[in-house]
């Protein structure tokens, strides 16, 4: 589809993050079913919760702006989840595994940051400042989640380090 405007732009991007959100939400799921580090698993079980009131925090952006919900298929996240499904195949033990689904995930919230930062950015220049507790709620659950992660790893890679 043809852009002209930044307002095109911006629905595209929301469009894609959204479809990015629901992605992860199955994503996350099969990273809980195979993870083992009990810190990794409930620190991923606590964001697929979050996610899911992303999803919705999306929904009410949508309507901000007088549109339906609509999603809209992201290369960016096809690639992530692709990547994460790889990773957790490829390990040949549980700590390796771990690290691998840890790693995955973190690369999922940076993706997210920065699709967020994105929006943020520029959401005001479109007059759409009643969005802006919406998508900065997300940016602020994906960086602490990105924080959560990145302290989970020492330990991980200790244990990894010794399988
Ligand atoms: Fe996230």
């Amino acid at each position: 589809m043809a852009m002209n405007t930044l307002q095109e732009k911006f629905e595209g991007q929301l469009a894609r993050v959204y479809f990015s959100e629901q992605q992860f939400v199955e994503a996350q799921a099969k990273m809980v079913a195979n993870a083992t580090d009990p810190m990794l698993r409930s620190g991923i079980e606590k964001h697929m919760q979050e996610t899911k009131q992303q999803v919705s925090n999306l929904e009410q952006v949508f309507t901000l702006m007088g549109k339906k919900p609509e999603a809209e298929k992201c290369p960016i996240c096809m690639g992530l989840v692709a990547s994460g499904e790889e990773g957790m195949k490829q390990a040949g033990n549980d700590a390796l595994r771990d690290v691998n689904i840890g790693g995955g995930a973190a690369l999922v919230e940076h993706y997210e940051i920065a699709a967020y930062r994105g929006l943020v950015g520029q959401a005001p220049a479109l007059g759409m400042t009643a969005a802006l507790p919406l998508l900065q709620q997300n940016l602020q659950q994906e960086e602490q989640t990105a924080q959560r992660l990145e302290s989970a790893a020492p330990m991980m890679l200790q244990k990894a380090a010794m399988a």
